[in-house]
């Protein structure tokens, strides 16, 4: 959104700092190395900003919805004219003429929104893609995770109407986008807030029958997802057939102190009945490492629990304490090595997973939409089966916002390589 709205400005982009008259530094704050690489990045700027007083230097995101990264940055950083939060994205011309005014920092981060996004219009200015788009169906997050920022951060589950989402869709689908995904922290509690009986099955089925081609949807919450959601899955065909589901620790001591709220067996249950009911879909999930007081033992759990879902692909995380959670004051005694030799097993198995999926699709035709030229290979394209998986064809920009017909020739650990069949 601050992208287009800079680009409206007559702004053009850069991504060497030394040529810029304008950085904005947009942060997340779910692990700490992402604060240490702001601080580190600011620190290059530094110099830059000593002999350019007219550099311009902006924050924004979830870092700065914090007060003490906020701090930081006002003693270590004093060039910066400009830190705001994600609450009030909106008014951001605002927030920069005040800044140009001010003579120190401009700090404005609230910490509770102005107003959620009503007009499709005005949420799809910021997109990137002109074929895929991201729509926001809740924010924030009640469960509270021990290890995690975002429910602070981010601040109660706030569900959007589904009048609003379902504008927005139609409009996007009108504007010739082919791709939705649903975006809220835990999908799958979408609407509890309105206390009526829609709940996220109604939602994607009502998506489902816009007609748009391509929807997906991130993230579920193993215990709040129930199989009407699996129920639309199936019956539409424009639901792709891919579920991210984090499970985070196999073990459930571990998951228990996470105050993750459901069990081992719970979870694979659910994985079981996905499996049984929709044996194509494709399963990814996320898996944090090293979480205080982790045993072997219970790492021991996370393996095994990967081996019987199968994951297709996952995210690992080294546990990374944050401020002001509750995981942050857990005794951890683990030495950091052992965590980093957790991590690098777990990554091989993944990895080992993730390649017997892929091997099963060469020969195979996917549907593949896409998206992008590939930096190193300008005459290779890459794009996403209906599975969510990266495929790359020789090709060119015009086939970019298609979706073509691919048979896959060759499988790598993160993506398939394949040609394009004329049908
Ligand atoms: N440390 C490590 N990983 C984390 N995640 C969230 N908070 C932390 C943390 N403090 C991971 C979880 C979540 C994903 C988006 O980021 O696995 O699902
Ligand atoms: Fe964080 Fe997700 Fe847990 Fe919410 S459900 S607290 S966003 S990890």
């Amino acid at each position: 959104m601050i992208r287009h709205k800079l680009l409206l400005l007559g702004m053009t982009e850069t991504d060497d700092f030394e040529k810029a008259d304008f950085i904005l530094f947009n942060t997340c704050a779910i692990r700490e190395n992402a604060e240490n690489h702001l601080y580190g990045e600011l620190g290059q700027v530094k110099g830059i900003a000593l002999r350019r007083k007219d550099l311009f230097v902006a924050i924004s995101g979830c870092v700065m919805q914090e007060e003490k990264p906020v701090r930081y940055v006002l003693n270590h950083f004093p060039f910066v004219s400009l830190v705001f939060g994600t609450n009030n994205i909106d008014a951001f011309y605002d927030l920069l003429e005040e800044s140009i005014k001010a003579h120190a920092t401009y700090v404005d981060v609230r910490s509770q929104p102005t107003a959620l996004v009503e007009s499709p219009e005005e949420d799809t200015n910021g997109r990137t893609s002109r074929y895929t788009a991201f729509v926001d169906i809740a924010y924030g997050c009640d469960k509270f995770c021990t290890y995690c920022i975002v429910p602070y951060t981010r601040g109660k589950e706030r569900s959007r109407k589904k009048e609003d989402i379902l504008d927005e869709v139609r409009f996007l689908k009108e504007k010739g986008y082919r791709q939705v995904t649903l975006l809220g922290q835990n999908v799958d509690s979408y609407g509890k807030d309105f206390g009526d009986k829609y709940a996220f099955a109604d939602l994607l089925e009502a998506v489902a029958q816009t007609g748009i081609e391509r929807i997906r949807f991130t993230t579920p919450y193993p215990s709040d997802f129930n199989d009407q959601v699996f129920d639309v899955m199936a019956k539409y065909d424009n639901v792709m057939p891919s579920l991210h589901l984090p499970m985070q620790s196999g073990s459930d001591a571990v998951l228990k102190r996470m105050n993750r709220r459901y069990t081992r067996k719970e979870y694979l249950d659910i994985v079981h009945s996905l499996r049984e009911r929709l044996p194509d879909v494709y399963l990814t999930t996320d898996i944090i490492v090293g979480f205080p007081g982790e045993t072997d033992e219970d790492f021991k759990q996370t393996l095994s629990l990967c081996e019987e879902a199968h994951f297709d692909g996952a995210f690992t995380f080294l546990f990374s304490s944050r401020p002001g959670t509750p995981a942050s004051r857990m005794k951890d005694d683990t030495p950091e090595d052992v965590k980093h030799e957790r991590f690098d097993r777990l990554k091989d198995l993944i990895d080992k997973l993730s390649e017997e999926k892929a091997k099963t699709m060469v020969n195979t035709i996917q549907e593949v939409l896409f998206e992008s030229v590939s930096r190193k290979d300008p005459s290779r394209i890459s794009g996403y089966d209906r599975h969510g998986k990266l495929v790359h064809v020789k090709g060119d920009v015009s086939l970019i916002g298609q979706i073509r017909k691919v048979r896959i020739l060759e499988s790598h650990t993160y993506s398939l390589v394949g040609e394009i069949v004329n049908d």
